[in-house]
């Protein structure tokens, strides 16, 4: 059932139904996202039914504010309350160690817990809605089928999950692509998932040096498999390479495969490629289709992807590790 999120009605009956422990669907910042009420182990184990999700993956717990991520905490950390203080409402999920015996199916069972409180109009709007009805917090992954492209559109949730589910439509993320996870569970700040916040802009808040995962970070299985795919198989490919395999397309005795889709800041020599879209100048504009981008070419039935390697300059970390992981498989 496809709700208006900007209705107040919708948003209370979308409060009332996590209240009551049930899914809903709705909008964040950087993608939609499958939550339920985060201290209720029978209706996070929904999500992960829903999903097909292996259960033990952590979900991220979505806050209306840092009071209400206190809640879910053993300790704040110093450089969590920096991050949060700069970057909440927003784009960013902070690890911290979690409060013993809270939210221990949706933390799958770890010592730590993910928190955010998204910018999105109709997430905070439904976050606070479901506050006054004693739910503190949301645990919602991605509202996609486990494996798939996170969804930035209203339909793309249903698509993923069926008509039945309760989604609250917010129109198209403006971010895109998924959050920023750093970890502040170790008195050190660590980059589990880049999204769309640069290093830099981290560094300057934290007042030292973000660092790069090692073996003693803590497990984030989302970051770690082949994720992000679309059902075509990616090959992501710099430019020289792109254009000579384009090149080779335009050799008339050669045979273009059935349904080739490409994804490039290249303009294609017409008629050749089956599919082309230009990929955005800059990273932010990129992020924000990226998946769209590669859905369309999904449901066109394409069976290749090309995609033209990103800049390799900090702002487009996010971009391009959804791209390394989409031609992973
Ligand atoms: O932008 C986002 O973060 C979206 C929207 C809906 O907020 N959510 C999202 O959730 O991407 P999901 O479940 O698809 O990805 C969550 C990631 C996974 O890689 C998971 O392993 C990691 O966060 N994660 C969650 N809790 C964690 C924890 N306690 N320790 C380490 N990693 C954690
Ligand atoms: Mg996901």
């Amino acid at each position: 059932m496809l709700l208006d999120g900007h209705d107040p009605d919708a948003i209370a009956k979308a409060a009332d139904a996590l209240a009551a422990g049930e899914l809903v669907a709705f909008p964040t910042e950087t993608v939609y996202g499958l939550g339920a009420r985060a201290d209720d182990d029978r209706a996070v184990a929904g999500i992960f039914a829903a999903k097909g999700r292996p259960v033990g993956h952590p979900l991220i717990v979505h806050v209306a504010d840092a009071a209400a991520a206190r809640t879910f905490c053993a300790t704040w950390p110093d450089l969590a309350q920096r991050l949060v203080a700069a970057f909440w409402p927003g784009p960013l999920t902070v690890i911290v160690p979690r409060a013993e015996g809270v939210a221990a199916a949706c933390a799958g069972g770890q010592s730590t817990i993910g928190l955010r409180c998204p910018s999105h109009p109709v997430a905070l709007a439904l976050l606070r809605a479901a506050a006054e009805r004693g739910v503190l917090g949301v645990a919602a992954p991605s509202a996609n089928r486990f494996g798939r492209l996170s969804p930035t559109q209203a339909s793309h949730v249903v698509a993923e999950l069926g008509p039945d589910l309760l989604v609250l439509d917010g129109g198209a993320c403006e971010v895109g692509i998924e959050s920023t996870i750093v970890d502040c569970s170790r008195d050190r700040a660590v980059l589990l998932r880049p999204g769309t916040l640069t290093r830099s802009a981290i560094e300057a808040v934290l007042g030292r040096p973000l660092e790069n995962r090692d073996a003693a970070a803590p497990r984030a299985p989302g970051t770690l498999d082949a994720h992000y795919a679309p059902q075509a198989r990616v090959r992501l490919m710099n430019t020289a390479l792109l254009r000579s395999a384009i090149d080779l397309l335009t050799d008339p005795a050669s045979e273009a495969p059935l349904r080739l889709a490409v994804y490039s800041r290249l303009l294609p020599p017409a008629g050749t490629v089956a599919i082309h879209q230009a990929m955005p100048a800059r990273a932010d504009q990129t992020a924000h289709e990226l998946f769209t981008v590669l859905r369309h070419f999904d449901d066109l039935g394409a069976e290749l992807i090309w995609v033209e390697e990103p800049p390799s300059t900090a702002e487009w970390d996010g971009v391009r590790d959804r791209l390394v992981r989409a031609s992973a498989t």
